[in-house]
């Protein structure tokens, strides 16, 4: 069985696709696309069905990342399903808690930066009604912390 790993921002249109994304170019460069599956969602419904932000686009593309996404809400099985929930920041993962299905899956869900080694605890801040420079801040944020993420795995 696959490790599943789910990521949560507000509008699943920014950060969370983004992140998604980093990750699965960084697990296929290491050959392990079969075994550690991930996917992105919002606590939001504003934005299902939708391509992520064009921002998010060009910067990822800027930084080598192709993101390819439709937007999706976080759904009450979803906890169930995987096997680790990182929020973006406190305000989502607090809205993660609130679902009847958090109580039994509290092991799961964290914070992203929880694993940011330099940053630890902090929000990914909202680049939404930010510039260039805040969603560059944010693919750098992301890009340290999902590799401080992935160590923690290889090392389960
Ligand atoms: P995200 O950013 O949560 O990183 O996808 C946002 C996207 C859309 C909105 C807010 C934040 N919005 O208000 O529509």
């Amino acid at each position: 069985m696959p490790v599943k790993i789910l990521f949560v921002c507000l509008g699943n249109i920014c950060r969370s696709p983004l992140a998604e994304a980093i990750f699965q170019h960084k697990i296929k460069e290491l050959g392990l696309e079969v075994d550690i599956r991930s996917q992105s969602c919002g606590t939001a419904n504003y934005h299902i069905g939708d391509m992520p932000d064009p921002r998010t686009i060009r910067n990822a593309f800027k930084n080598g990342i192709h993101i390819n996404h439709v937007g999706r809400q976080l759904t009450p099985t979803d906890l169930d399903d995987f096997d680790f929930v990182l929020a973006m920041d406190q305000s989502n993962l607090d809205n993660i808690k609130q679902l009847p299905s958090a109580k039994a899956n509290l092991h799961k869900i964290s914070l992203m930066r929880n694993y940011d080694p330099s940053g630890s605890g902090l929000d990914v801040p909202d680049p939404y009604y930010g510039n260039e420079k805040d969603f560059q801040e944010v693919f750098d944020i992301l890009n340290r912390s999902i590799d401080s993420f992935i160590d923690s795995l290889s090392r389960r």
